[in-house]
């Protein structure tokens, strides 16, 4: 399942991490990527002990956690902090799937990759993510503020930047479901949900229905 979720970032949030980014001083991406993913990976990172990654992190892992779009579809049990990239002219981040296991600080299993953009679409040329979903080849260029979500078990690279710089913040999650098909499929018995719960806060099928999303959750969470 892929899953754009708009403002996701409000405007004082993006402008404060935009700031930010201009103010850090980045390295060579290639430190946290995996001995693949190093062979592809070309783009400058925030280092995880500079104070504007902490101040970063902070900022996105609360907007995360107050989105509930984002907690419908990933059900998260991990966030990790995020790697804060920026993309120059002549960089790229060739085609790979992302390391299943991610060890530091805590070790968790990556079922879900996030992708913030925090350039706006207009601001460089190039620099489309390319994701190989189970529907096709998917590309994405979000407005400023606004993340994807993919399974981490896909495919994916990012084009090269042919002008001006794309900053973007990427993250994983470990989920309470593993599964990408459960997972999709409660997503969509809580949309129905909220939709009915809009719509006709009265009826008395909201109760099974809530009913059976948190007896599947029951069944199938992993905590
Ligand atoms: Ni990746």
């Amino acid at each position: 399942m892929l899953l754009a979720i708009e403002n996701v970032l409000t405007s004082e949030e993006l402008a404060g991490a935009r700031e930010l980014f201009e103010k850090a001083r980045f390295v060579d991406g290639r430190v946290t990527a995996g001995e693949l993913a190093a062979k592809v990976k070309n783009n400058l990172q925030l280092p995880a002990n500079a104070a504007e990654t902490q101040v970063l992190t902070d900022i996105v892992h609360d907007a995360l956690h107050c989105n509930p779009l984002f907690v419908s579809a990933a059900l998260p049990k991990v966030i990790c902090p995020p790697l804060f990239n920026r993309y120059v002219p002549g960089m790229d981040f060739g085609i790979h799937v992302d390391n299943a296991i991610r060890v530091g600080a805590t070790t968790f299993r990556t079922d879900v990759s996030g992708t913030l953009f925090l350039s706006e679409p207009e601001e460089y040329e190039g620099g489309e993510l390319v994701i190989e979903d189970t529907y096709g080849v998917q590309t994405i260029k979000l407005p400023a503020g606004s993340l994807v979500l993919y399974p981490s078990s896909s495919l994916h690279r990012v084009e090269p930047i042919t002008g001006g710089h794309r900053d973007v913040g990427v993250f994983w999650v470990q989920s309470m479901i593993r599964d990408v098909a459960q997972r999709s499929l409660l997503f969509q018995l809580d949309a129905g949900i909220q939709s009915l719960r809009a719509r006709a806060p009265e009826s008395p099928e909201i109760v099974p229905l809530v009913a059976t999303y948190h007896n599947l959750l029951r069944m199938w969470a992993d905590i």
